[in-house]
């Protein structure tokens, strides 16, 4: 006959087993709840800090694996579930309890940073997190048509119900004014647009907020940044130099803004042509640069694609619409790195501004 299952043994097994990110075991950081022995069964919760956590199969594979080695087990049952924690910054403001908030941002227009925004909210959508995505870009909105979306549902009293679109919430000023209006307002207007958006609009609690920046360093991050005390930035650049210029401009205004960066992200880094050749349009290596010479992370490259394009006209994601193309599993890669460092920041240094995330 077997020994008695412990539940001493058990997490002695799992406390062999460390979150890569938060160099701990799972059991020194809370992780595992749920913990239950029925006959040679055991099974268990882990509790991830953000479903979009890069080491998800990993960590269930090896809680598994731990458990399975102690004697008389003979079923271990994993579920995995998450509860993302808040970055601790007073968000007064925002009635609605917004856990972390990321605004996509960079010098330059046209690099593809409505494009990041948009697919960074559907992978985090479809890991399962609680997710709104702002459209702070007020002059030229390109969200509603990224997504698809034409119109807000009826406001209830003075509360603007946000748009739903793959599974997340959304807020764009082309939903609230007509298609092809031109929109000539001055900057008392555009603080009060961003306010607005993020005071009057019923978001609900959310684990991220996303919000998509307009192109340079003008008024509208400062009144973002001053409205809402911002978890992190992303810096969205391409390879060339000309870009890196307007991106380093970019990462420097929020530093002055004391907006701590998550990182650096290149777009458009290479076209992979039907033959196999792979081809710089935009030059090489820029983005990497950058992040080297500023001491920054670089969160990855994102290829050319067609269809990246395409479903930014037509309302479909790439991540969404072509899953398994190389640009949506860097895109999701990029997503998952940027969640783990908002959880790692926002347990690590609570209330401390400015974050210092870069390891
Ligand atoms: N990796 C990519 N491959 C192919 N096309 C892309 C890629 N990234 C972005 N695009 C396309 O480039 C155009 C510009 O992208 P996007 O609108 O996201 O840039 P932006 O930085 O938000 O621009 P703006 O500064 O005007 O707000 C869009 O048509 C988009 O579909
Ligand atoms: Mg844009």
């Amino acid at each position: 006959m077997s020994n008695q299952i412990t539940k001493e043994a058990i997490l002695n097994a799992l406390s062999k087993v460390d979150e890569p990110d938060l160099h701990q075991d799972l059991v020194t950081l809370n992780m595992i709840h749920n913990l239950e022995i029925e006959g040679d069964k055991v099974s268990f919760t882990i509790m991830l800090t953000t479903p979009a956590c890069p080491f998800r199969a990993k960590l269930e594979r090896e809680a598994k694996e731990a458990v399975m080695t102690i004697d008389g087990v003979k079923a271990v049952i994993v579920k995995m579930d998450s509860d993302v924690p808040n970055d601790g910054r007073m968000r007064g403001l925002v009635k609605m309890p917004i856990r972390n908030a990321i605004a996509v941002g960079s010098g330059k227009g046209g690099v593809g940073k409505s494009t990041v925004s948009v697919n960074i909210a559907v992978a985090l959508a479809q890991s399962g997190a609680r997710v709104g995505l702002m459209d702070a870009d007020i002059y030229g909105p390109n969200v509603p048509t990224m997504l698809g979306v034409e119109k807000l549902p009826p406001p209830q009293g003075k509360r603007l119900i946000p748009a739903q679109a793959y599974g997340f919430k959304m807020i764009s000023m082309g939903l609230l004014v007509k298609p092809g209006q031109p929109l000539i307002w001055r900057g008392p207007m555009l603080n009060s647009a961003i306010r607005q958006f993020l005071g009057d609009v019923e978001w609900g609690e959310l684990d991220y907020l996303i919000v998509d920046l307009p192109p340079g360093t003008g008024d509208a991050s400062l009144s973002l940044a001053q409205a809402l005390p911002l978890s992190g930035a992303v810096i969205v650049t391409l390879p060339q130099l000309v870009s890196l210029e307007d991106a380093s401009r970019g990462l420097n205004m929020f530093k002055t803004l004391e907006v701590p960066i998550l990182g650096i992200i290149e777009n458009m880094s290479y076209l992979d042509l039907p033959d196999g050749t792979r081809m710089d349009i935009f030059g090489s290596g820029g983005g990497e640069q950058l992040a080297q010479a500023t001491g920054t992370n670089f969160l990855g490259k994102i290829p050319i694609d067609q269809n990246v394009r395409i479903g930014g006209d037509s309302g479909k994601p790439i991540v969404a619409s072509h899953p398994d193309s190389a640009a949506a599993r860097s895109l999701r890669e990029i997503t998952e790195t940027i969640a783990a460092k908002v959880s790692v920041a926002a347990l690590s240094a609570k209330n401390e501004l400015p974050i210092n995330i870069i390891e």
